[in-house]
């Protein structure tokens, strides 16, 4: 415990912000004497060395920031359970018989221990409250474990949270003892798709084959703690739109009070505006002639939150996102001008780290390459990240079409071999269970203004389909977040749910067009016509850069098309940018999702090999195909524009 100690304060020190008041000394002593280390995965990255024992130091909340906190990330205890039944009888006070990395997947190289069928699981760790706290609440953050858990401090329970994508805070105020170590036990179940389960795990499952990959359980985004006063701001929407108008509510810990907050807009130091408003309930106040954010001009500004004696750190940036006509044709508009949103399908995985990238600098490195070849957009596809993903996207300029995750696909059957069974759609609690984790996922990412759309189902996995859902979760996300687009269904079960007419088709597009494939809707001009998915094209490599696994292996000629060469690949990506380019000069495309960034497990179709060591595209080539269907975009956008 007193080693798991010295790891918790060397995160810490690589924290600019952490409490000065600690006693750091000492720090270097902890790290050999870990008995983790990492497994070696089927394919390793170029950062999966640099992970270390002190992964992701940065602070996670990028838009509510005090400066009293630290980071628990760092080697913990772990050990395997069996069933349900263990949480009765939490391991308090004992050592675990392994290690593992946290955060990270257990099923993940970097996790230290590569398991399968990880469905029950214990986590431990001790950490000291700061006497510098001992007057404060103090607030534990797990920013997302997969599927579920149950939180128990100094052997008492403190929380539970069920979901695996989301930021959950307890305060756990009351079962610390500051100044002095705490143990924390963590039981986590993630079922996955095991049995009947029937819950949001997007790409994840029990058994990987092709299109779906290995499962990520456990404790896999950072854990830290922070000190806040009694009252305190627990969230803050905040939305700015391009008249420079901020409508923000903060949320407090005292939800049923109105005090009051001072919010400052800042420029580099510069006060633009301060403004007085209520806890707890929305206000406006406008700052004059901001200069907008865009993909061209991704222009952040500073906000600064006080209420009492608590202060936060937050940012925004301006821009609208709507839907208008132009033409005679429906579109995206950003800041009142028609953008054309391309992007690729970014599925967020990592050979070494899964669901977990190894590093910052990783996360990172993927949105440069594609803001490099002059993508606008990214569509996160049925996983949710970290925040400062979205972070990092509003800084570099991608808009970020953000999918819900989705419920198991429902043409998979409880046997994959047998045909007989029926699909697994989700009961009554399942879908309310869905559509509160959809509520859950707006609530915390909508404050982010690179995310300009929703989508709720993606080729109709877990959409049920003898009624439409469809319509009432659309009101409902519109409901919980008025100033964004909703992609209703992405592929095939369209019934005109929505802002988008969103087609499917591989290799070849078919976006806006007068003619469609079977397993797609018609185009429907009272909506925006979009290409959700195309391309997919691949071309095999060389064993050092595949995910050396022979399943996977076996699925690589289920990829839709594979090239001979890299050279045959780039000719045949030039000729499906030129038809998509060509539908954006004669019919209603509004944007498409290039499948897809990376290669990922057994698909070999990536703009990059999933080790991210080689770039398939030709980059001169590439660029030009890019800015081709922007220019086209252009010159079907000069006439007046109605809103709508
Ligand atoms: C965990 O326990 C389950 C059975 O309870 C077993 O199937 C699985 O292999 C174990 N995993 C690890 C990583 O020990
Ligand atoms: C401000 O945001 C809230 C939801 O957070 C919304 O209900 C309200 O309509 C918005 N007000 C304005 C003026 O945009
Ligand atoms: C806030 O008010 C509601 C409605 O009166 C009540 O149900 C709830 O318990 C109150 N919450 C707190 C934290 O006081
Ligand atoms: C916002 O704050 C960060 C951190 O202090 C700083 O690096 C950045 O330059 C600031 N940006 C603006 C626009 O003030
Ligand atoms: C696909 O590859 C597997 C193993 O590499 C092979 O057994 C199978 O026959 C191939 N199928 C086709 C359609 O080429
Ligand atoms: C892809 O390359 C790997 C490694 O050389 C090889 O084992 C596999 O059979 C190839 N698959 C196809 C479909 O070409
Ligand atoms: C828009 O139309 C005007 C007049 O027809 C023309 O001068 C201008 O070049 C056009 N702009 C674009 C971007 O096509």
């Amino acid at each position: 415990m007193v080693l798991l100690q010295g790891v918790l304060l060397s995160a810490l020190a690589a924290t600019g912000l952490a409490s000065p008041s600690l006693d750091v000394s000492g720090r270097n002593s902890a790290r050999q004497a870990a008995g983790y280390s990492p497994k070696q995965p089927p394919l390793k990255t170029p950062w999966t060395d640099k992970v270390g024992t002190d992964p992701w130091p940065e602070h996670p909340r990028p838009q509510l920031q005090r400066s009293q906190w630290q980071n628990l990330n760092g080697v913990w205890g772990y050990q395997n359970a069996s069933s349900l039944d263990a949480v009765q009888s939490p391991p308090v006070g004992q050592k675990l018989g392994q290690e593992v990395l946290v955060p990270s997947c257990l099923e993940s190289g970097l996790s230290g221990i590569q398991g399968v069928y990880t469905l029950y699981s214990w986590f431990s760790n001790s950490f000291k409250v700061p006497d510098a706290w001992k007057d404060q609440q103090v607030l534990l953050n797990f920013d997302a474990v997969d599927y579920e858990a149950t939180v128990f401090i100094n052997g008492k329970k403190a929380g539970f949270n069920r979901g695996g994508y989301y930021r959950f805070t307890l305060d756990v105020t009351q079962y610390v003892k500051v100044g002095q170590q705490n143990e924390v036990l963590v039981f986590v179940h993630d079922p996955t798709d095991d049995g009947d389960y029937v819950i949001p795990i997007g790409k994840q499952t029990l058994r990987p084959s092709h299109i779906f990959y290995t499962p990520c359980s456990g404790i896999w985004q950072s854990v830290w703690l922070e000190a806040a006063p009694k009252a305190h701001i627990t969230k803050l929407d905040l939305d700015a739109n391009m008249d420079g108008q901020v409508n923000m509510t903060v949320h407090t810990s005292a939800v049923n009070a109105t005090q009051n907050v001072v919010v400052t807009v800042h420029d580099n130091g510069k006060v633009l505006k301060t403004h007085s408003g209520p806890s707890n309930r929305p206000f406006q106040f406008n700052v004059e002639s901001p200069e907008l954010w865009s993909p061209d001009s991704p222009r952040l500004y500073n906000v600064t939150v006080k209420m009492g004696s608590d202060k936060v750190q937050s940012y925004t940036g301006f821009r609208t996102i709507a839907k208008g006509t132009v033409d005679g044709v429906v579109r995206p508009i950003l800041n009142g001008e028609f953008v054309f949103m391309f992007g690729t399908l970014d599925q967020g995985y990592w050979p070494d780290g899964l669901y977990t990238p190894p590093t910052k600098e990783a996360m990172v490195y993927d949105l440069k390459v594609l803001k490099e070849l002059g993508f606008n957009m990214v569509r996160k596809h049925i996983k949710v990240e970290t925040e400062l993903f979205y972070q990092a996207c509003d800084e570099l300029g991608l808009l970020v079409i953000q999918d819900m995750p989705s419920l198991r696909p429902s043409q998979r059957k409880t046997n994959p071999d047998d045909c007989s069974s029926s699909p697994i759609l989700p009961d009554d609690q399942q879908q309310a269970e869905f559509a509160r984790q959809l509520d859950v996922l707006i609530n915390q990412f909508k404050s982010f203004p690179s995310i300009v759309t929703w989508v709720i189902y993606n080729e109709g996995w877990g959409q049920i389909t003898d009624y439409h859902p469809e319509f009432e979760l659309t009101d409902r996300v519109k409901q919980l977040d008025p100033t964004r687009l909703v992609d209703s269904t992405t592929g095939w079960y369209d019934h005109g749910a929505g802002d988008f007419s969103d087609n499917h088709h591989y290799a070849n597009p078919q976006c806006g067009t007068p003619f469609y494939s079977a397993s797609s809707s018609p185009y429907d001009d009272t909506r925006i016509g979009f290409q959700g998915e195309f391309g997919g094209i691949g071309s095999n490599v060389s064993i050092e850069h595949l995910w050396n696994n022979q399943a996977a292996i076996d699925t690589i000629n289920q990829t839709y098309e594979i090239d001979e060469t890299i050279d045959a690949w780039n000719y045949r990506s030039h000729f499906l940018l030129a038809e998509l380019q060509d539908q954006v000069k004669r019919f209603a495309c509004s944007g498409g999702v290039w499948t897809q960034t990376t290669d990922v497990e057994g698909e070999v179709n990536g703009l990059m090999t999933y080790d991210r060591r080689i770039k398939r595209v030709d980059e001169d080539q590439w660029k030009k195909d890019i800015q081709g269907l922007y220019d086209a975009a252009l010159a079907r956008s000069n006439t007046t524009m109605s809103a709508s």
